[in-house]
């Protein structure tokens, strides 16, 4: 596995692999990496012949009361556990001057965000997609691939990265990842790591109301408030758990869904806070006919 720290080794790096026919995928992460990002790296591995795996803590994503500086940094350890699920080529981690030459607060040219990007998780965080687009498009830029492979349990974040790809016709196929749980159903997040055993155990509930509330849909209910108020209640019944949303929105556009259409697609979203701690969990639903 190479290690490399520069945009300019890291292109002339992706421009050798592409000179020789190879073709790489890219797998961005912010390290700490866990089941979920292996599972991401599994699946480049199946589409690509070359795997870079980027590792990054992109400042510009995070706002100023958000956890940036705590952020569980953990490069030694990642570094061996790609070692252990083998087949990445090339892990990619600049440090912040190579990605931000002017600092991070003196970025001039951003990836700005439509309509979407203000919807679920982004009414809370402002600015934070503008941070992962931009970002998204260094990384892109740096490492050439051909895939992209992100995880859906930021469902969001995959629907606007797709959307930029797309409208900024990028020649690259974005992936999204199945999310992956930990045995009691809470999806795997760096952040999991910051919980204690019982919040752990607790959290559980935020994968439970999702699935109450796709087989509610599923099951014919009409009233989208119903569906929501069931999620509401099942995460208050839980004490340390804030809820922060719990919505359904369009797969398409991200907007609340008002009333079910037979045959359309809704994703049904949560965030929650456990003290600090903000997790996020998601699932389609499709409306039965
Ligand atoms: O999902 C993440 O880990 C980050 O948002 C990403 C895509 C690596 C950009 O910093």
């Amino acid at each position: 596995m190479k290690i490399i720290r520069t945009v300019a080794e890291m292109q002339a790096h992706a421009d050798q692999k592409r000179m020789e026919g190879r073709t790489l995928a890219l797998v961005p992460t912010m390290g700490s990496l866990h089941e979920g990002h292996l599972s991401l790296v599994r699946r480049a591995k199946a589409e690509a012949d070359h795997v870079t795996v980027s590792i990054f803590v992109n400042p510009t994503q995070f706002g100023p009361n958000e956890d940036f500086k705590a952020y569980p940094r953990n490069f030694q350890r990642d570094c061996e556990l790609l070692e252990e699920v083998g087949g990445v080529s090339t892990i990619f981690a600049p440090d912040e001057a190579t990605l931000y030459p002017e600092g991070s607060d003196q970025q001039r040219v951003w990836v700005t965000c439509p309509e979407m990007s203000r919807q679920l998780c982004g009414k809370y965080r402002p600015g934070h997609f503008e941070g992962v687009l931009t970002v998204v498009m260094k990384l892109l830029a740096a490492c050439k691939p051909h895939n992209v492979i992100f995880g859906l349990k930021d469902i969001q974040q995959y629907i606007l990265l797709k959307q930029m790809v797309q409208d900024l016709a990028l020649d690259i196929k974005v992936i999204g990842g199945e999310t992956v749980r930990e045995p009691n159903g809470l999806a795997y997040s760096s952040r999991n790591e910051y919980l204690t055993a019982d919040e752990r155990s607790q959290a559980s509930i935020i994968s439970k109301a999702i699935n109450s509330a796709t087989q509610m849909i599923e099951d014919g209910e009409e009233n989208p408030i119903a569906v929501t108020g069931l999620m509401r209640e099942m995460i208050h019944s839980v004490p340390q758990a804030k809820l922060q949303y719990a919505e359904i929105v369009t797969a398409s556009k991200l907007e609340p869904v008002e009333q079910f259409i037979p045959g359309v697609q809704v994703i049904v979203a949560v965030a929650v806070y456990f003290r600090h701690i903000r997790l996020i969990d998601n699932a389609f639903a499709l409306v039965p006919v």
